[in-house]
């Protein structure tokens, strides 16, 4: 089974929040396999290079702003379709159409502060990654629990 990786980043409001634990916790409990994680502040280069896909919409500066409000954690999960597990735990972009039960749905309500950012595609997430984590910040290991997880 093909294992992936994504970038999963707790927005500024996630960490002001008091939500880091909350977040993380439920792609732990999911089973779902950590192998990077800091708290960091993302500067402005940085932001705009994650963001670039959107730097000719109309909110990109406000979406700039935002991500660089604040400290964030940033995470690195893996596992087999990772990528679209963890967007379906996310829930949709804007909160109030975010279903319950999904990361959005239950903790935010409003447009643009929407706690977390997850990769959207396998390309996407290898470059995300390399934007926040150098070689070595991102582990390799094996869980014994991943027999039971992943059969
Ligand atoms: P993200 O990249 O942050 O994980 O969110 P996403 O895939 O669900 O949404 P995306 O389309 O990639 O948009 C990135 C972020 O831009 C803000 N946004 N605002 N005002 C708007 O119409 C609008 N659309 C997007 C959100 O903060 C979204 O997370
Ligand atoms: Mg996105």
């Amino acid at each position: 089974m093909g294992m992936e990786r994504t970038l999963i980043i707790v927005k500024p409001d996630g960490v002001q929040r008091g939500l880091v634990a909350d977040i993380l916790g439920r792609f732990e409990r999911r089973g779902i396999k950590l192998v990077g994680l800091k708290l960091i502040q993302i500067d402005r280069a940085t932001a705009e290079r994650h963001y670039a896909v959107h730097a000719a919409k109309s909110f990109y500066g406000e979406l700039v702003e935002y991500i660089t409000s604040g400290p964030v954690v940033v995470a690195v999960l893996e596992g087999p379709k990772v990528i679209e597990i963890a967007r379906s735990m996310i829930g949709k972009t804007r909160p109030n159409e975010a279903v319950g039960g999904t990361i959005r749905g239950d903790l935010a309500v409003e447009g643009l502060r929407n706690l977390i950012h997850g990769s959207d595609a396998p390309e996407t997430a290898a470059e995300e990654i390399a934007l926040y984590f150098r070689d070595g910040e991102v582990l390799d290991y094996t869980r014994s629990v991943d027999h039971w997880v992943v059969g």
